[in-house]
C-alpha cells in the first residue's frame, strides 16, 4: 500500500517534469522568436505560431502512431525547437543548424538516446522520411508530416501563401519586373493573385504524389490538398471571396512591419461564402481543432 502510493508520486512527480521541460522550451523559443522578429527574421512561414503548431501536431501524431508518453514529449520538444535557426543564404541548411544549436543548448540536461531523437527529428525534417523508414523514428516522421501536411497545407495556407508572397524579396523583384506598381491597389491586385496562383501549382504538384506518402495518411493528405486545390480554382474562376483573401493578405505582407499572422486571420472579414469557409477552417486549425478531422479521415489509432 505504502509503495503504490509512492510510485504514484513518482510518477506524478516524473509527469510534471516532462511537462516542465516542454514549457521551458516553450518560453526559450518564444522569446528566441521575440527577438528574431527585431531582425526581421520572422516572416508569416516562419513565426512562434509555426513551430508552436508543428509541436502541438507532432505530439498528436506520435500518440496516434502507438509511441509512448516519453516520445510525446520529445515531438513536443524538437516541434518547437525544429526551426530556431534561418538564414537566409542557406550555405547549411536550417534543418542542421537548427539541429546542431539546439543540441548545443540541451545536451547537458538530456541523456544522450533522447538527445539523438531530437537532433535527429530536427536535422532531418526538411525531407519526407522514405516509406521503409516510417515508425524508425517516429518523432521525425511526425515533426515532418506536421510540417508538411498540417501546417504547409489546407485552408490555412492560403493565408499564409498570400501573405508570404507579400513578404518575399524575390516576388517583390518579380512584381517589379512585370511593370507592377506595388503602391497601386490595382497592381497589388494582380500580384496576389497572379504570384498566390503559381506557388500553389507547384504545391498542389508535390502534394499531389501520394507514392512517397504512407498510406495511413493519404485521406488527410488528400483533403488537405483539396483546399488547395479550391483555393487555385477560385483564384482561376475570379471568386471575389478569394480574390479578396489573397488581396488582403498580399497586401499585409508587403507592409513594412507586417503584423502576425494568426492574429491577421483573425481578424480577417470574409466577403463571400468561400473565404469563409477558409477563415473557419484556418481558425480551426490555429484552435487545434484539425486533429480530430485527421482522425476521422485515418481512422482511430493505429496500434496500442
Ligand atoms: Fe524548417
Ligand atoms: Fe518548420
Amino acid at each position: 500500500m505504502k509503495s503504490g502510493h509512492h510510485r504514484l508520486k513518482y510518477h506524478k512527480g516524473r509527469f510534471r517534469s516532462k511537462t516542465k521541460r516542454v514549457k521551458v522550451i516553450e518560453r526559450y523559443m518564444r522569446a528566441a522568436f521575440r527577438k528574431m522578429e527585431m531582425s526581421k527574421e520572422v516572416t508569416s512561414a516562419h513565426h512562434f505560431g509555426h513551430v508552436s503548431r508543428v509541436s502541438l501536431y507532432a505530439g498528436k501524431l506520435v500518440n496516434f502512431m502507438g509511441g509512448q508518453k516519453k516520445l510525446q514529449y520529445l515531438a513536443r520538444i524538437s516541434g518547437y525547437s525544429h526551426d530556431r535557426i534561418r538564414d537566409p543564404t542557406e550555405l547549411v541548411s536550417h534543418e542542421e543548424r537548427s539541429a546542431s544549436y539546439m543540441r548545443e543548448l540541451l545536451k547537458k540536461r538530456y541523456e544522450k538516446k533522447p538527445m539523438k531523437i531530437i537532433y535527429e527529428a530536427s536535422r532531418r525534417h526538411g525531407e519526407l522520411p522514405a516509406l521503409s523508414e516510417v515508425g524508425k523514428n517516429i518523432v521525425r516522421d511526425s515533426i515532418v508530416f506536421a510540417d508538411k501536411f498540417f501546417e504547409a497545407n489546407g485552408a490555412y495556407i492560403a493565408f499564409r501563401r498570400a501573405m508570404f508572397m507579400g513578404e518575399r524579396v524575390d516576388r517583390r523583384k518579380q512584381a517589379e519586373g512585370k511593370g507592377w506598381d506595388l503602391k497601386k491597389p490595382e497592381d497589388i491586385r494582380k500580384a496576389a493573385i497572379e504570384f498566390t496562383k503559381d506557388e500553389s501549382v507547384k504545391r498542389i504538384k508535390a502534394f499531389s504524389d501520394l507514392s512517397k506518402i504512407p498510406e495511413f495518411m493519404h485521406p488527410f493528405v488528400k483533403y488537405q490538398v483539396e483546399w488547395q486545390k479550391r483555393l487555385l480554382s477560385g483564384l482561376e474562376k475570379g471568386e471575389p471571396g478569394m480574390i479578396n483573401l489573397v488581396t488582403t493578405l498580399y497586401t499585409e505582407g508587403l507592409k513594412e512591419k507586417p503584423r502576425q499572422l494568426d492574429p491577421v486571420i483573425k481578424e480577417y472579414k470574409p466577403i463571400a461564402k468561400e473565404d469563409a469557409k477558409f477563415k473557419k477552417e484556418a481558425i480551426d486549425y490555429l484552435d487545434g481543432k484539425l486533429f480530430t478531422k485527421f482522425e476521422e479521415l485515418c481512422g482511430k489509432k493505429l496500434r496500442r
